[in-house]
């Protein structure tokens, strides 16, 4: 069966005891669409992530998973059926900063506590924060905000940028220019596409190549990272103009079906599987052992997804409520290192790395040029009560 088939389907994980509260939880993430991949990845980090921590815990798991076709839409009426139908007691997931944006009233209104588990979108721990929401995984503006910074010193003044056309591409995008200019450097272009329609971009690349830049700053995930990266490298733009961009363009998950067209781009991000650390060796010896492959920077939101889950509820919390205040106050060492969740947004606080996709003995892997220490992101107008 497809991971898309097992979508809706209800499994229980972990050996139920006679006093164990059992908690169910509301899988939302892609299994269809553009970022397939990116949820099929969470969803395999999360359930590692029971399997591996379950025991520090007398809870049981019943995990309801729905795929959200990353149409905002759709997300809606999924998000609607777990709360209401299903009366879940907890959401994790939620891959497109459209639909984070589309669920977030209706999450907060219904008092249901979502532990984010990719989206970056910098409202959802800013302007629309909510005690209810808790983000595990990263922010836009805080995954390409020190890559600004850090690209200036590297001596690039001027900068083309692309992106697809919706929340996040806007919001990497932003987070990157607003350092990269305060440092200096120049914005000589910038486009956004049409997100989830752009097969061919040629155009675009035409423009970047005329537009004078000394390199081309770029955000794309899933599938459209892939067709990016190839036709930079095929239009021979690689050699002439440094491609560089947010972390997920070379991610780990499909960095070999862009093959040696990655080879060379230099991105920013918060998780590469070479982080040299103990909790990290073991995730992905873990990892590798059960799915045959490295895990990527979203195996990792769901590893830690699943948890802070675990550790929310060997405080006692079982009920939305109690489990919504005790998410907030997680921290712990994973594979990323010292986590922990800022009170002011509910935003995770985090290193960021500057890796280099470079040819390893298996294959391509992720060189860290630079490691940028974490920084909590600013309460963007969060007023958390
Ligand atoms: C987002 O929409 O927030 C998003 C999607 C895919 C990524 C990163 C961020 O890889």
């Amino acid at each position: 069966m497809t991971k898309a088939a097992l979508a809706g389907l209800a499994t229980t994980f972990c050996v139920e005891t006679a006093s164990a509260e059992q908690i169910d939880v509301g899988l939302l993430l892609p299994f269809s669409g553009v970022y397939a991949a990116l949820g099929n990845d969470i969803e395999a980090g999360f359930r590692l992530g029971l399997d591996t921590f379950g025991a520090e815990t007398d809870a049981t798991f019943e995990v309801i998973a729905e795929d959200t076709e990353v149409k905002p839409p759709v997300a809606l009426a999924k998000a609607r059926k777990l709360m209401l139908q299903d009366n879940v007691d907890v959401m994790v997931g939620i891959v497109s900063s459209g639909v984070l944006g589309a669920v977030r009233d209706m999450v907060d209104g219904a008092g249901v506590p979502l532990i984010v588990a990719n989206a970056g979108n910098d409202e959802a721990t800013g302007v629309d924060c909510s005690p209810y929401i808790t983000r595990i995984s990263f922010s836009n503006g805080q995954v390409n905000r020190p890559m600004g910074t850090w690209l200036a010193g590297q001596g690039v003044e001027k900068v083309y940028t692309l992106a697809p056309d919706y929340a996040a591409g806007r919001q990497m995008i932003g987070g990157f220019v607003e350092t990269f200019e305060a440092a200096g450097g120049e914005i000589v272009g910038q486009e956004f596409t049409p997100f989830q329609q752009t097969q061919d971009f040629g155009p675009y690349l035409a423009q970047a190549k005329a537009s004078g830049a000394d390199a081309v700053y770029v955000f794309y995930a899933g599938g459209e990272a892939i067709s990016f990266v190839k036709q930079y490298d095929s239009f021979g733009l690689k050699g002439e103009l440094p491609l560089y961009g947010s972390g997920f363009l070379t991610s780990p998950l499909y960095v070999a079906a862009e093959g040696p067209a990655a080879e060379g781009v230099i991105a920013a991000g918060h998780y590469v599987p070479t982080i040299d650390n103990e909790a990290n060796a073991a995730f992905v010896q873990a990892f590798e052992a059960e799915n045959d492959r490295l895990p990527s920077e979203f195996a990792v939101h769901g590893y830690d997804a699943a948890r802070a889950l675990i550790e929310a509820t060997a405080t006692g919390a079982a009920d939305r409520e109690s489990l919504a205040q005790a998410l907030r106050e997680v921290s712990f060492g994973g594979p990323r290192g010292q986590l922990s969740i800022d009170p002011a947004t509910n935003n995770i606080v985090q290193p960021i790395h500057v890796y280099e996709t470079v040819a390893g003995e298996d294959g391509l892997t992720q060189k860290v040029l630079a490691t940028l220490p974490a920084e909590a992101d600013p309460a963007n107008g969060c007023e958390m009560n």
